[in-house]
Order: structure tokens, then sequence, then C-alpha cells
């Protein structure tokens, strides 16, 4: 296990290289179970949870090859069931039932524990599946799904805490084989939801409204191979901006898609940060002094809840009081205690962290939990007095490729060390 260490103080400036989406390229993997022929993803990111996903692909019969960011499955020959020990590491592995079911009218998958940002349900997902004509059976920490066929329905996906990502996934890739029309109201409208739909389009599917509330799908017999260029991180990016916002002087990040940005770009020019774009770049210039903000995440286009955390970091070191309602995973604060131990003045009201900004943080030994939580402490040891010590990395590069590297680069002061 590494440990990175961070030593605080040092402006970032320049500009850095924004991969391809975790998010959009791991149910993008999964679908290309839908085919028998080759599928060529691109842009795919160097990350332990896409190294997970290749794994479980290969261990369901797949023939996968990994050339740098070029990613190559054939699925001629697949089983329906994923191996647990690699299931329960990854969540997102639950986005595999979907296109199983979709071409082998049965797939078994362990259900997804919960996790440190709080529960983890798929009773969305497996609401979709029944309407489609599947039974759904749970037994021994398992769910399988099985359809003699899958004819299309009018499903609804929205839930307690807004529609599911994953849900939408899912429940599409089963779908783009069924027999009919299949209409999901209350779909995930993240950008990821919307390049995963392009790329079965790109295998022959026929979806309209990916992107939207509301995606209507007309099932087809067979798809066939395709290429795919997954788009940027719009959670990296958001992480590199907010990164900017704390120690930067200017930073611009490449290979970006604004339009993908603009709920985390609003409220750092709301605070007062000078963020400017092109087709694909932004650059955030963090001159002058800098307002609270008041915010709340909410499922996309709103404020990102895997941009909380990060949030969290740069206002506990701005002027005033903010609050950040968390109402997509209303337990996601784990990285509130490790922040108040590098001496923020942070008060959790329910889902609502209220934040009263001090002037500097101070270096200390933290413990990383989840993916977000985790870069939020390394942004946080940016601009901290001294040095911050986060241990079990392995959180950060499930999601962030070379973040140490990446930081570096602008002219952070950060080692990685091993223990
Ligand atoms: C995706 O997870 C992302 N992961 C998460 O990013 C992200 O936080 C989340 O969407 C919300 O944007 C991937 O895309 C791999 P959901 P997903 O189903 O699809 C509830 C990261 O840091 N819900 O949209 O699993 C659920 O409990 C990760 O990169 C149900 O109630 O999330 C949550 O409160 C963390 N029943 C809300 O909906 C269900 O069947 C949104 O969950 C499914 C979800």
């Amino acid at each position: 296990m590494d440990k990175i260490i961070v030593h605080g103080g040092a402006a970032l400036n320049g500009s850095v290289r924004i991969s391809g989406s975790k998010n959009s390229a791991l149910p993008i993997l999964a679908a290309t179970l839908l085919t028998k022929e080759p599928c060529v993803i691109s842009r795919v990111p160097d990350l332990s949870d896409i190294h997970y996903m290749l794994t479980i692909l290969s261990e369901l019969g797949c023939e996968v090859e990994r050339a740098s960011g070029i990613v190559t499955v054939k699925a001629e020959k697949v089983l329906t069931e994923a191996p647990y020990d690699i299931v329960r590491k990854m969540r997102a592995s639950v986005c595999i039932l979907g296109p199983l079911l979709g071409r082998e009218k049965e797939a078994t998958v362990s259900l997804p524990g919960g996790c440190v940002i709080g529960d983890r349900p798929i009773d969305l997902h497996l609401r979709g599946f029944e309407a489609l004509g599947a039974a759904v059976r749970v037994q021994g920490g398992n769910v399988k799904v099985l359809a003699p066929e899958l004819k299309g329905a009018t499903i609804n996906l929205r839930g307690k805490f807004g529609s599911t990502v994953l849900g939408t996934d899912n429940v599409m890739m089963a779908a783009v084989l069924a027999e009919g029309t299949t209409v999901i109201d209350g779909a995930a409208e993240e950008p990821e939801v919307e390049d995963l739909a392009n790329f079965l389009i790109k295998m022959g599917a026929r979806i309209e409204g990916a992107g939207t509330r509301r995606i209507i799908i007309e099932g087809v017999k067979e798809l066939h191979g395709a290429e795919h260029e997954v788009i940027p991180d719009r959670i990296e990016a958001g992480t590199f901006l907010v990164a900017a916002a704390i120690a930067g002087k200017e930073v611009t990040l490449k290979r970006v898609d604004p339009a993908h940005l603009q709920a985390v770009i609003e409220p750092l020019a709301h605070a007062g940060y000078e963020i400017s774009n092109g087709k694909d770049y932004v650059t955030l210039k963090a001159n002058g002094s800098h307002k609270s903000l008041t915010l709340e995440t909410l499922p996309y286009p709103g404020f990102p809840t895997d941009m909380q955390a990060q949030m969290c970091a740069l206002l506990a070191m701005t002027n005033g009081v903010s609050a950040i309602t968390e109402n997509v995973f209303p337990q996601r604060f784990m990285h509130v205690a490790e922040l108040k131990r590098m001496g923020a003045n942070i008060e959790l009201q329910g889902a609502t962290a209220v934040i009263t900004g001090v002037d500097r943080l101070s270096g200390a030994p933290v413990m990383a939990s989840d993916l977000r939580a985790s870069a939020a402490l390394v942004l946080a040891g940016l601009k901290a007095d001294g040095m911050t010590e986060i241990n079990r990395v392995y959180h950060i590069d499930r999601g962030y490729e070379s973040i140490d590297d990446k930081l570096n680069g602008l002219g952070a002061q950060i080692e990685r060390v091993k223990i």
C-alpha cells in the first residue's frame, strides 16, 4: 500500500491533460458483452477500477487486449456469472447485468455491498429488468436475473434520491436487444449515459433521447462491433479546477468538454475565480478574494455529488460561512472528520456540511476513505501548512490516473512512498 505526502504551499501553474472518463469507460466496456464481434475503446484511463472491469470481462470468457489507452474486447463466448471476489471490490461491476441479460437472457452478480459513501441499493435496476420480463432471484448474496425473452416496456427509474446512473445504463443495455419499444422515464441525464448510448448506437442499437430524462429504445436482433473514444473525465477535470482554486495562480485543463463542467464552473465563477474556456480547454485564475458559497448536490445537470468533498476542502479555506447539502448520498461526509483533523471548521447538520472558513489548514496524517474524499485531502494538503500524509492511497488510484504526477507537473510538491 502506498502513501502520498503533500508538502503544502507550492503554487500551481501551467496546463494538465485530463484523462478519459472512468464512469463512462466502465459501462462502455461492459457493453462490449453485447456482441460477438471485437470492439475497440480508446482513451480508457489507466485506473484500478478499469483493471477490475477488464479482469471481470476476461473471467467471463472475453479476449481482452490493452495497449496504453486503447482496449480491444472480443466477447465471442461468455459465461453469465461474474466472480464474487472481483465484483465485491467494485460496485460498478453491477453494470454487467444488463448486457449479459440482453445477450444471454441471464446473468448472476454478487450483490454490491454498501460502501463508505452510503447504502448502494440496486432496486431500480431490478425494477427495470423485471419490467422487461426478467425474473429476479436474490440468494446467497448473489442476484440472478433471467428471462426466456425480453419485451420492451415503459419504465420509470426515478428513486428517492433522483435517477440512477448505472441503473439507466443497465436497463438501456438490456433493452437494446429486447423485442419492441422501451421507454425509460426518469432516466439519468449524465454525459456518461449519453456516451454509452452513442457507443451502443455505433454497434447498431436504436436509441433516442440519451442525456435527457426520457430515453426511447427500439430493440434490434443483434449488435455488431464498433470503435469509440471515451469522453473526458468531468470529475477529474472538476477536481483539478478546485485544486487550481485552492493553490493556483493560473491552471489550464486540456482535452475537456466545458459543456460538461458548467455545474462546477458556475459556483467557482460566482465565488470570484476568473474562468475562461475554449472548445476543449478551461482556464482558472485564482486571484483576489473569494466568496463563500451555498451549494447542494443534485443529479446532472446539477452540482455533482462526486465533487462535494473537493468543494468542502476549498470552502474550508474560504472566508465566511459556506454550506453544502448532499442530496444524492446523504452520508457522503467521510472527508469531514479528516479535514477537521487539519484544522477545518465544519459542522454536520444532517446531510448539510456548514463550513466556516479558516485562513490556513495545518498538515497532518489523514486517512483516505472513498475515492473523492481522498482527492479532497490531497487538495487540502496543497495549501496546508507543513506536510499532509495520506494513507490508503489505493482509493485515489481507483479513479485518478497519476494524480500526483499531474499535480507535480503543475508545481505541487507531492511524494508517493511505498510502504
Ligand atoms: C454513479 O454511481 C457513479 N459511478 C458514482 O460515482 C456517482 O456518485 C453516482 O453515479 C451519482 O452520480 C459510476 O458511474 C461508476 P446512482 P451509481 O445509481 O450509478 C440511489 C465515483 O466517485 N439508488 O446514480 O451507482 C443511490 O443509493 C462514483 O466515481 C437507489 O436508491 O449511483 C443513490 O442515493 C461514486 N436504487 C442515488 O440513487 C438503485 O437501484 C444515485 O445512485 C440505484 C441507486
